[in-house]
């Protein structure tokens, strides 16, 4: 057999090296080096140039190409199941990324939990937990059958390998591909060279044996660590579990799906015993805005479904040169985008100001909807206008805003509008309504800004 030997390859010019360096002999460029896996020779080896002929492969016309029915497995976990298209098709890679501690674990062992209590083959890999630790969480779940999953702690890339071809589950979940490490190369478990060659070789057996594969990896809050990112490619559906650690709401959405749609996403709670569906998301945030100067309800989509959320602003005279400018749950350049809005085409100018943006409960909301929310509670924070109609329910808004102080149309206005009358608020500002930045201001906050504008 051939005996495998790792190379480093720039990712920039294709260039190979042995020996791995900070600077591409090829390219010259700076950390470009990713360590891969080789046959040496022999068997294996890709056959050379100019070497024995090969053969094409007659093409067929798609017509006459089997369309395969998938029937999926269902996770018994209905937001799960909505997220991934309709449960899970077998054979098929999926990778849930996400930040520690955000619940990744516990998500994937309720599923696998809920299909062996449906009668299914199922494995659990976990290399970052013992088995004790996982004991420990299964422990804790609601699902009875938690406690008959087969797990093994193991983080020896072949004799997971080993294990699958032996055991063939249906469903199996790697906890985490970046800490199972292959021996073939040399680099730490972990590093782009080794996730890329941990998740290319489980997808390799994966397909084969027809076992759908659940890929966990861990994200940074930016996602910055640069490990599951390689893989967005070769995985069959990405899902981001999202959310802050401190906070018990997270949601969980498809940013790509070779069998579904991208539009799904599933609201938990993380409670005591495991991740919670959140059904009456809308009804909870409302119910729990504050209706005080700063705080506003956006009707934003998650996907295709309606979610009213509450955004809050504050604004404060800052000693610091810039000043401070802190976003949670939204895009900060967007934000930044806004103010400047603000500032150009409705006379609230914050240069002076200290402005901290947040979305309430730990949810994310990227979606140009949400640019008037950030408008009309900044705006309401800074002027100390509460944002309520007569009745005294809060306020409900959406829409983009453009550079030129124009409110822009967003998707789905009928459908937000429908979740904002259901939950009784008091109307709704947006591009439907107002034309301008400067009018969605006036109507929300009444007399106060349209002194404002003027002076402006
Ligand atoms: P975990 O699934 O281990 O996160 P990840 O695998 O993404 O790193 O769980 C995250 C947190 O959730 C952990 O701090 C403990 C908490 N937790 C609960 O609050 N309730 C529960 O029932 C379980 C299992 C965990
Ligand atoms: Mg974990």
């Amino acid at each position: 057999m051939a005996r495998p030997i790792s190379i480093h390859v720039c990712s920039a010019c294709g260039h190979e090296t042995p020996r791995w360096a900070g600077q591409c002999p090829g390219c010259g460029e700076w950390n470009t080096l990713v360590e891969e896996v080789r046959a040496s020779s022999g068997a294996g080896a890709r056959p050379r140039r100019g070497g024995a002929r090969v053969t094409g492969v007659a093409p067929v016309p798609l017509r006459s190409v089997a369309a395969e029915e998938h029937d999926r497995l269902s996770t018994g976990i209905g937001e799960l199941d909505s997220v991934l298209g309709g449960g899970i098709v077998p054979g098929s890679l999926v990778l849930i990324g996400g930040a520690p501690g955000i619940g990744k674990s516990t998500l994937t062992t309720m599923a696998l939990a809920n299909l062996v209590a449906a009668g299914r083959r199922t494995l659990y890999v976990s290399a970052e937990e013992s088995a004790a630790q996982i004991r420990l969480r299964a422990q804790r779940l609601s699902e009875a059958a938690a406690l008959e999953i087969p797990v093994i702690a193991e983080t020896d890339l072949h004799t997971v390998l080993a294990t699958l071809e032996a055991e063939r589950p249906e469903v199996c979940v790697v906890d985490s591909v970046q800490t199972i490490h292959s021996a073939e190369l040399s680099s730490a478990a972990g590093s782009v060279g080794q996730v890329r060659e941990v998740a290319g070789e489980i997808m390799r057996v994966a397909k084969a044996l027809r076992i759908a594969v659940l890929l966990v990896g861990h994200v940074t809050k930016d996602g910055a660590l640069a490990g599951p990112r390689v893989l967005e490619h070769l995985v069959d559906c990405v899902l981001q579990f999202e959310g802050e650690r401190e906070r018990t709401y997270r949601t969980v959405r498809a940013i790509k799906n070779r069998f579904g749609s991208t539009d799904e996403a599933g609201v938990f709670e993380m409670r005591d015993h495991g991740l919670v569906e959140v059904l009456d998301a809308s009804a909870r945030f409302v119910g729990e805005a504050t209706r005080a100067p700063g705080s506003v309800v956006l009707c934003a989509m998650e996907g295709s479904r309606p979610l009213l959320v509450e955004v809050q602003a504050l604004v404060s005279s800052s000693e610091l040169v810039p000043p401070r400018r802190v976003v949670s749950g939204l895009d900060r350049n967007r934000v930044a985008l806004v103010l400047a809005v603000l500032g150009r085409h409705a006379g609230i100018g914050l240069g002076a100001a200290d402005v901290f943006v947040n979305v309430v409960g730990g949810v994310r909301v990227d979606e140009p909807g949400a640019d008037l929310a950030v408008a009309l509670a900044v705006a309401s924070a800074a002027k100390r206008v509460a944002l309520v109609g007569p009745s005294g329910a809060p306020l409900a808004c959406f829409g983009e805003l453009g550079l030129t102080g124009e409110l822009r149309t967003v998707a789905h206005a009928d459908r937000r509008l429908a979740e904002a009358a259901k939950f009784g608020l008091a109307g709704a500002v947006e591009p439907g309504g107002c034309r301008t930045v400067r009018e969605a201001l006036r109507v929300a906050l009444g007399g106060e800004a349209r002194e404002a504008a003027r002076a402006a």
